[in-house]
C-alpha cells in the first residue's frame, strides 16, 4: 500500500476496487440516503452540492436526478473516471483531495458520507483541516451532512477491533475483491467519533450542529445517538 506518487492510501484500494466498490452491502441504500438527505438539508433543485469523497459518484448521481446540480470531488482517480463516465446531467466530478478544498462560499449544501475523506485517517489533525475546507466551500447558512464512525459501537460490538484508544483510529485488515474476484489484502484506518467530538469540532469550525443521529447505510434517519449503530450522522450549519 501507499505508493510514493500517491496523496493517499485509498487510492490503492479503489485502483483493485473499481466498480466492484458498488457490490458492497453498504452502497445499496443510496436512494433512502438521499430521499432521507434532501428534506434534511433542504435541498431544492438547482441548488448546488458539493459531495467530499464522492468515490464513483452514487449519491451524486441520485441528486443530479432529482433535479440538484452536484460537483463531486475524491482523491481517487480511479473512482473520478467512473463518476465521470455516464454521469447524469447536473452532475460534474474531478479529482481532488479534500485536505486542499479551493471552493469558497459556492454551495448550498455539502455531503460527506460513508467515511468520504473525513475518517479515512491519514495522520491526525486532517479531518480538521477537511472540516475547515467543507465549513468554507458553504454559503453562509449553507449546510453539510456528514457521516463518521462510531467510537462507541466499534468498542462495543466489534470483536477483534484494533482501536487505538489515544487517536480514536481503528486499524482493519480486510480482504476487498475487484471486478474480477480477485482478493488482496488490505489495512484500513478509520478515525472514530463520539458525539460529543464532533460537537467540539462543529465548535471550532463555525458550524452549528442541527442534529447527530445514530444511523446505518440505507437506514438514515433523526434518532438519539446510541452506542449500537456504526456511524453517526450530523447534521450542520454554517454560521457566518
Ligand atoms: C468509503 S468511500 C465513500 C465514497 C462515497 N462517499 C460513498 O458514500 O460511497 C471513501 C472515499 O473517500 C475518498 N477519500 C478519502 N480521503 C480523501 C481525501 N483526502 N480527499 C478526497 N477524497 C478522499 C476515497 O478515495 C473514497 O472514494
Amino acid at each position: 500500500m501507499g505508493a510514493a506518487s500517491r496523496d493517499h492510501w485509498f487510492e490503492d484500494v479503489a485502483d483493485h476496487l473499481g466498480s466492484a466498490y458498488l457490490r458492497y452491502s453498504f452502497t445499496k441504500g443510496t436512494r433512502q440516503e438521499v430521499d432521507f438527505l434532501i428534506p434534511a438539508l433542504g435541498l431544492e433543485p438547482g441548488m448546488r452540492v458539493l459531495d467530499v469523497g464522492c468515490g464513483p459518484g452514487r449519491h451524486a448521481y441520485v441528486l443530479a436526478e432529482r433535479g440538484i446540480r452536484v460537483h463531486g470531488i475524491d482523491v481517487s482517480r480511479r473512482f473520478v473516471d467512473l463518476a465521470n463516465d455516464g454521469a447524469p446531467a447536473g452532475a460534474t466530478f474531478e479529482r481532488l483531495d479534500a485536505r486542499h478544498l479551493p471552493f469558497d462560499s459556492e454551495f448550498d449544501a455539502a455531503i460527506c458520507l460513508c467515511q468520504g475523506a473525513f475518517g479515512l485517517m491519514t495522520a491526525d489533525g486532517h479531518d480538521a483541516t477537511v472540516i475547515a475546507g467543507i465549513r468554507r466551500a458553504l454559503r453562509p447558512a449553507g449546510r453539510v451532512a456528514l457521516s463518521a464512525f462510531n467510537s462507541y459501537f466499534v468498542m462495543k460490538h466489534w470483536e477483534g477491533a484494533d482501536f487505538d484508544p489515544d487517536t480514536g483510529v481503528n486499524h482493519e485488515r480486510t480482504e476487498i475483491r475487484n471486478e474480477a474476484g480477485e482478493a488482496v489484502e488490505t489495512s484500513l484506518w478509520t478515525g472514530c467519533y463520539t458525539p460529543r467530538e464532533l460537537r467540539l469540532l462543529c465548535a471550532a469550525h463555525d458550524l452549528a450542529v442541527d442534529s447527530i443521529s445514530s444511523v446505518e447505510p440505507g437506514a438514515y434517519r433523526f434518532e438519539p445517538p446510541t452506542a449500537d449503530t456504526a456511524e453517526f450522522l450530523l447534521l450542520a450549519t454554517r454560521q457566518s
